[in-house]
């Protein structure tokens, strides 16, 4: 019986993961974030009240579980501290069950600021981030200058490391990006007041998931943005700055490989991506368009409409090879009910070699399979048997072409609008 689950997006994000992420949470003892930070929105439908989560694990809606964010985790703390707020005003205990690590890098003001001005100067070739200062505050981290939420409560400590850092930067954004360059004294005071605020909830992380691992509890790995957004292993330079891949839960949280006991691929029955970049199998007709309105494909981030095409088996076979996925978690098979015909990418032609970055990406024609649509409702259907045979044909396919299970079904927003196969954790 898996004691362990990661759940791991293996497109370009939005696949659905908040909802079975919640799904799953019933019964384990903690959920944790591993990378990335407030650039991810994951959307939670319960009794028709929508709740958007972007640090704070998708656990904390359910009563026991502890929600943990890793060592890996960018914490803006302006960000973290409003939705502290927002789920306090609902009523939800948060601050009781969030442990975060001292070690997350800081996102401040100057990170935004310097993720703004970047994407300005890129002109066309903009990744069309979120904004949200995400890459500058992985930046800091790996050039090894960078303000860890350790060092936000010692007033001296915080001010020996920020003081010299936001004198490069400003000078970087007055004369390099000819932008406003920030008030030092403000910035500093912001931090402290950050410090005090989010004080109370560092812990030791990783020292918490070793006694719970060893200990047998149950423990859920959130992923957040997918494995094509992988700043190693995605559309290159059009990604994320993490590791949105399954080795992302090593290195940020500090727990082993052999403490992983199954990997859940999350994926749409198509394909969406946010911002710019490759997406050989996106539509820009009347199916696309389609797949947009059916399925509400808007940022939950940043608002922003999805692009839309069909769903890549050649992708999602190399996604699943390097995350050891266990099986699969299909989402959104609804939004196919009224489609007349239904493809799938199954090979690249224009490439010899799986795509290495967004040059080689660019070059790769997409060769399609086509399957009958099914043009009758799959939603909140709850037996595989019960399903239309083509929408039932469509599924093995992918299963043969990718090798892996799908072990979960999601048939519409609502948290019980699903169809287990299979339990990840066994029960
Ligand atoms: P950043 O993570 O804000 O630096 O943005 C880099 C790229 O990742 C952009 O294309 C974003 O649209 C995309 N991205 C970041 N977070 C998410 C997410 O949670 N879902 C989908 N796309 C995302």
């Amino acid at each position: 019986m898996a004691k362990s689950v990661v759940i791991v997006g293996t497109q370009w994000g939005d696949e659905g993961k908040g909802k079975i992420v919640d799904l799953l949470a019933h019964g384990v003892d903690a959920v944790v974030r591993f990378q990335g930070g407030h650039n991810a929105g994951h959307t939670l439908v319960i009794d028709g009240h929508k709740t958007v989560l972007h640090v704070i694990p998708s656990g904390v809606l359910t009563p026991r579980a502890k929600c943990l964010v890793g060592n890996g985790v960018v914490v803006s703390p302006q960000s973290l501290l409003k939705e502290i707020s927002g789920l306090e005003a609902q009523g939800v205990d948060v601050r009781s069950r969030l442990g975060i690590s001292p070690a997350c890098p800081v996102i401040l003001r100057y990170h935004e600021a310097l993720d703004a001005a970047r994407e300005y100067k890129r002109g066309k070739g903009a990744i069309g981030t979120t904004g949200r200062g995400i890459g500058p505050a992985y930046e800091d981290k790996i050039v090894r200058h960078g303000v860890r939420l350790a060092d936000l409560i010692t007033e001296q400590r915080l001010r020996d490391k920020l003081e010299p850092l936001l004198d490069y930067y400003n000078f970087l954004l007055a004369h390099y990006y000819a932008q406003d360059s920030l008030d030092v004294a403000s910035v500093v005071d912001e931090a402290l007041a950050f410090g005090e605020a989010l004080s109370p909830m560092l812990t030791d992380v990783t020292g918490q998931l070793h006694d719970m691992r060893d200990r047998g509890d149950k423990i859920l790995y959130e992923g957040a943005q997918g494995a094509l957004l992988d700043i190693d292993h995605g559309t290159y330079p059009f990604v994320t700055s993490s590791n949105t891949t399954v080795g992302g839960v090593m290195t940020g949280t500090g727990m082993a490989p052999d403490d992983i006991d199954y990997v859940l691929g999350i994926t749409k029955a198509y394909a969406t991506r946010v911002g710019g970049g490759p997406f050989p199998t996106e539509l820009h007709d009347a199916n696309g368009d389609a797949m947009a309105e059916r399925g509400h494909e808007f940022g939950s981030t940043t608002g922003r409409p999805r692009r839309c095409g069909w769903l890549d088996a050649v992708a999602l076979r190399r996604v699943v090879r390097s995350n050891g996925i266990t099986g699969l978690c299909l989402t959104k098979l609804d939004v196919l009910d009224t489609f007349s015909e239904v493809k799938l990418c199954v090979e690249y032609a224009g490439v010899d070699e799986f795509p290495v970055g967004a040059e080689e990406w660019n070059r790769v024609t997409p060769v399609y399979e086509s399957h009958p649509g099914w043009s009758g409702s799959t939603q909140g259907i709850t037996d595989r048997t019960d399903l239309p045979e083509a929408a039932r044909s469509y599924l093995d396919r992918i299963e043969a072409l990718v090798g892996v299970p799908i072990d979960i079904l999601s048939t519409g927003p609502e948290r019980d609008a699903n169809i287990v196969f299979r339990d990840p954790f066994g029960a």
